[in-house]
Order: C-alpha cells, then structure tokens, then sequence
C-alpha cells in the first residue's frame, strides 16, 4: 500500500505493489547493468540493503507460548513455512511507518504490558479482559495459516492462539449483534506514524458476526511457538487467513458488537480499492492489478514463477458457505 498526495492536501492511501515493484524494478536495473557490465556498483547497493535486513532480524528468544496442533479443519498447510526472519522482517503495521522494513526497527516501543481488550457494544456481558486472563481463557493452538496481502504476496507462518469464538461465545452477543468491529490501538507516544494523515486512527477492521464466529477466525498470540514480536501485532492480534491481510488488526483494545457494517480503515481511505468483504479471490482484479497471482515470500528468486493464488486463500471448502448466494464482484 502506497500514499499518493492528491491536490485536496489529503494524503489518499492508495494501494500497490510497492515493495514487491521496488524489488522487481530493482532486479530489472540490474539485469541491465549487468548487460552493460556495471553491475559491481548496484550489487554493493543489493549487500547493504540485505545486512540492514539482518541487522533487524530475531530480536532474542522470545517467551515460548504452548500450542498443540490444530484439530479445525484447514488449520494446517504442507506448504513450506515462511522463514521467521521474513515473517517478522517485512511486516505492514502503518502506525510504525509505511515501509515494510518499518516495524521491524521501529515497534520496540509499543508497551504490550499491561493490556487490556474492551469487550462492548450488543453483548450480554460486556468486559474488560487483562492480556493474562486472555491468554487463558481457552487452550491455545497451533494453526498453520497461508495468509495473502492484498498487494500481491503472501506467507506461511505457524500461528498460536485460539478461534474468535470462544471469546465470542462467553460474552454472548445478542440476537441483534451482525458485525464485530476490532479496534487497534493508537498511541501517539509509542507509535510514530499515529497523528500521520496516512489512515485515520485507529485501525479499525470489521467482520460479520458468522465470520468472526468461523472457527478458522484465530485470536492470536504468538507465532512459530512464540508470543508475538510487536511488528506482528502483540500482544494479541486478529488472523483471517482467507480475507487479505488487512482485515488481520493488530494490537487490538476493544471488540465492539454492533448491528451496521463498521467503516474500516482501508474501506474509509479508498472504499473503491477496498471492500468491506475484502475475500482472497483471483477473480475479482483490484482497480489497479490483477489478483489472479502471488510471490511467495522467500521463494523470490530472480526467475521464480509467480503462484496462483487460490479462491478465498485455499480455504474455499471451509468458509464458502458463509457468501453463497452473494455478488462477490460487487461485494468485494
Ligand atoms: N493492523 C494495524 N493496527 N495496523 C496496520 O497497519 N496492517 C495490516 C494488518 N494489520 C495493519 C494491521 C496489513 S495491510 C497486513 S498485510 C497485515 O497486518 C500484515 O501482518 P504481518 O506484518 O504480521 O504479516
């Protein structure tokens, strides 16, 4: 996702392949250079850029968080696991910058503790939860989850945490309750790009209700059997893994049930580009692109072919029946 600045002085996100282009344009340059045999220059340019690259890589052990495999269905993939590195590397949390390398250097002040998620809005028992009543409240689990950007790449990364619903279920919503409305937090002390006209803030994602109740809909805390590193979302973050990886909120503070279809951040900056639905779906083009393919992380070699990327992410079987009978052109 990319800023553009139009002439009405608001800084319009506009989707893009932004990092992806910047790396392809690079390998372009360099296949020219390489043919005019001034290649020696830009490859010392390529070496910087990777040893910043590892300069920001694991940032210590962190604290393991327990999770037996999965039993849901489609919680498990044989596709190869993104390398940790990457994973946590090349990450998209705007209130820490707009590149990807962003987060990575810039998170470490976000203060994930304490925390604490809001529970209110159309529910019998609104509350207040502590991260440590959280982490608690249901068993957590490993789920390997193929996850799609929507600007074109994608990932395999081992998730730790439990479904949705079983926080759902215990502050049970009422019969009037459609949508489920995540709020991330914005501190402008900890976060530098809150305040920045990129997005309004907070983040802010929505589901319906039965999408949020999907038993693939994953409460997260923890990747690659550890807690969450900031850049990822921490302390806990959500994972729709068959929706573009915007509708994922990071940091979350408060859950809000609600019966209108909440105004999500992307849909408000560029309603257009983003949809509210926003399903993983090869047949629907974005404005500007086609979503019919995807990089995969860490398999981008020079000639590597692009993959197909697959109806609602793969997870088609599991999540189809949700959208039976709608318009997916029209409700993107
Ligand atoms: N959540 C917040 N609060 N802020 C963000 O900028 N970016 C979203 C999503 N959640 C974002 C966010 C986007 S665009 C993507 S692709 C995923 O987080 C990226 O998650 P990852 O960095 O763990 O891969």
């Amino acid at each position: 996702m990319l800023i553009r600045s139009d002439n009405d002085g608001f800084n319009h996100p506009v989707p893009s392949e932004i990092t992806s282009r910047r790396i392809y344009e690079g390998r372009r340059d360099l296949i020219k250079l390489m043919a005019a045999g001034t290649a020696g220059a830009a490859l010392a340019g390529w070496a910087a850029r990777d040893a910043r690259a590892q300069a920001v890589a694991r940032p210590g052990k962190l604290a393991a968080l327990p999770g037996a495999k999965s039993g849901v269905a489609g919680a498990a993939t044989m596709e190869k696991i993104t390398p940790y590195k990457d994973a946590s590397t090349y990450n998209n949390y705007y209130e820490f910058g707009t590149d990807k390398e962003d987060p990575a250097q810039t998170a470490h002040t976000l203060k994930t503790r304490p925390w604490t998620v809001e529970i209110e809005g159309l529910v019998k028992k609104p509350a207040k939860y502590t991260i440590e009543d959280l982490l608690k409240l249901s068993a957590q689990e490993e789920r390997i989850y193929r996850m799609r950007c929507v600007e074109g790449w994608s990932m395999v990364i081992p998730w730790v945490g439990y479904s949705m619903s079983e926080l759902i279920k215990r502050v049970e919503p009422l019969g009037s309750a459609k949508y489920v409305e995540f709020i991330t937090l914005a501190d402008p002390k900890t976060m530098p790009f809150v305040g920045s006209r990129v997005l309004e803030w907070p983040y802010v994602e929505g589901l319906r209700l039965d999408e949020a109740m999907h038993p693939l809909t994953l409460l997260t805390f923890g990747m690659y059997g550890e807690i969450l590193p900031n850049q990822n979302g921490a302390p806990v973050r959500l994972v729709v893994p068959w929706k573009y990886g915007f509708k994922s909120g990071k940091s979350l503070v408060k859950i809000r049930f609600t019966d209108k279809q909440p105004a999500t951040a992307w849909n408000k900056a560029a309603a257009q580009e983003y949809g509210f639905y926003s399903n993983v779906n090869p047949n629907v083009d974005h404005p500007r692109w086609s979503q019919a393919t995807e990089r995969r992380i860490g398999e981008d070699g020079l000639f590597t072919k692009k993959r197909k990327t697959l109806m609602f992410n793969g997870y088609e079987a599991q999540v189809g029946q949700l959208y039976a009978g709608m318009d997916l052109k029209k409700l993107y």
